[in-house]
């Protein structure tokens, strides 16, 4: 079976969240059942840096102002498809903004001009390998099932939600320059609230959809989540399938991680829990050690945790916090480490020490508002960081609250909270210190976290058996 997965990012070439470790890690486990898929990725400066064995398979000498070609050839350990097209993506800077963190103006476009190249690729371009289904990831591959249905080319498209917060939209006079049928400019179409989205169109014309967790694919079809788009969702709600992210557990592997001072036992872990005290300036102390490695956005709820940190610090506890992103919050992390010795903040993008927080950490915190599935939940599980979570999305399917009969029948993996609540989570804090306070219990659960199943083996199987169902329709 011929995959085609259509995205952004992809680790280990170019990442700015969980959609680049989910991209990067599906081909290995789709592989075990039988399907060979190829990454289409936009030729970003650094991506062409890592590209080997590159020929070209396919070209158009105008692809939204300019010549673009497709190179197809090795990076990073996955086959790729690599859209070269230096005037959309030659440009210093992340994926999406410049180098002072403002969106590219053209950016619709750019991803719009990732989805023609694939729907070129769709329709048998590439003699040597005809994709038999395209997996669309999120807005920026939004299009595609759209232009496949407009172009009559017979591929099925999945596309996945990864978070429905970015919906692609833009002005609508992108209609004519994207090459759009203005017939379909309407509210069963791509309209969305009078301007073009294109996760709209994904979800509108994809033959099948999925999200990252069952419980966020319930979520989207409630105005608090769909933020809009649940109408279209309830629409398509046959067809929507909830499946979960795993994470690489070879990269992952606290027993043989470069980056840490390696364990595979509780009691193994307390030397990286000491070495991550020292690498950051923290006392010894009582307490249990909390990290935190995030984005910095208000999904993230960690204004909330700025909030309840006191109390926190007060039983003993310490924190430590990686991230990045909005300035105001960077800034209240920054004071809250000059104010507090037990609370270590490094502002910037670290995939090391990421590694390092996860394996020294006692406990990750991931106090979101919401979360489609979330991924450093699943890092600590692995790593015996246990996860204090709120209740929304793939935290909540993948986390066992620590409640008296949790605890009495030896199955909690960690504390669950209600979302969006100071209180609530100043309370699974408080939660926290107790157990941590209670040595044998609290090994216990560190070692119930470190044996549950966090890889993609029945996830990939999921995946794989919609490829199948939606080939086989498409045959009958
Ligand atoms: P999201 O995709 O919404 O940001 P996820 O939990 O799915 O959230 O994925 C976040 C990914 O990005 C994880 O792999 C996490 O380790 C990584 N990450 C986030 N911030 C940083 C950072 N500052 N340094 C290193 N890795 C980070
Ligand atoms: C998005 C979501 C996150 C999810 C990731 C990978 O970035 O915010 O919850 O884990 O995609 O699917």
């Amino acid at each position: 079976m011929r995959v085609l997965s259509v995205a952004s990012e992809c680790a280990p070439l170019v990442k700015t969240g969980g959609l680049a470790d989910v991209v990067g890690a599906l081909p290995a486990a789709l592989a075990d059942f039988g399907v060979d898929m190829r990454v289409m990725l936009p030729g970003y400066r650094p991506v062409m840096h890592l590209l080997n064995d590159a020929h070209v398979i396919w070209q158009d000498p105008a692809l939204f102002g300019g010549a673009a070609r497709v190179l197809e050839g090795r990076a990073g350990g996955l086959d790729v498809l690599i859209v070269d097209a230096p005037h959309l993506f030659d440009r210093p800077g992340g994926p999406y903004l410049d180098e002072d963190w403002r969106d590219w103006p053209d950016n619709i476009d750019r991803f719009a001009a990732l989805c023609r190249a694939a729907e070129a690729i769709a329709a048998g371009q590439w003699h040597d390998w005809q994709p038999e289904i395209v997996h669309c990831h999120d807005w920026q591959a939004g299009l595609l099932p759209y232009f496949l249905k407009q172009s009559h080319v017979p591929v099925p498209s999945v596309l996945t939600v990864h978070n429905i917060a970015f919906n692609g939209s833009t002005a609508a006079d992108a209609v004519r320059r994207l090459g759009l049928d203005a017939a379909d400019f309407h509210p069963d179409g791509y309209e969305f609230w009078g301007q073009v989205s294109t996760l709209k169109a994904g979800l509108v014309w994809a033959d099948a959809i999925t999200t990252v967790s069952p419980t966020y694919a319930k979520e989207l079809t409630t105005p608090q989540f769909g933020l809009g788009l649940e109408g279209v969702i309830r629409a398509r709600e046959g067809d929507l399938t909830g499946i979960l992210n795993g994470i690489d557990t070879e990269t992952w592997d606290p027993s043989r991680d470069a980056h840490v001072v390696q364990f595979d036992t509780a009691e193994g872990k307390r030397r990286a829990t000491r070495a991550l005290k020292e690498e950051l300036g923290l006392p010894p102390g009582e307490g249990p050690l909390a990290v935190v490695v995030s984005r910095l956005s208000a999904q993230k709820g960690l204004d909330l945790l700025l909030e309840a940190l006191p109390g926190f610090l007060d039983r003993g506890g310490m924190l430590a916090l990686l991230g990045s992103g909005e300035p105001a919050l960077e800034q209240g992390w920054r004071d809250a480490a000059r104010q507090h010795p037990g609370v270590a903040v490094r502002i910037g993008y670290d995939e090391a020490l990421a590694h390092r927080m996860m394996a020294g950490g006692e406990a990750v915190l991931v106090p979101s508002r919401f979360e489609p599935c979330g991924l450093t939940q699943l890092y600590g599980l692995r790593y015996g960081a246990v996860p204090v979570v709120a209740r929304t999305g793939g935290l909540a399917d993948t986390v066992i609250h620590a409640n008296a009969a949790a605890l009495a029948t030896g199955v909690a993996t960690g504390i669950v909270h209600d979302p969006g609540s100071v209180a609530a989570l100043s309370g699974a804090l408080e939660t926290l210190a107790d157990l941590y306070a209670d040595r044998d219990g609290w090994t216990s659960i560190i070692r119930r976290a470190m044996s549950h199943p966090v890889g993609w083996d029945g996830s990939a199987e999921r995946y794989a058996a919609l490829y199948r169902s939606l080939s086989s329709s498409r045959t009958e």
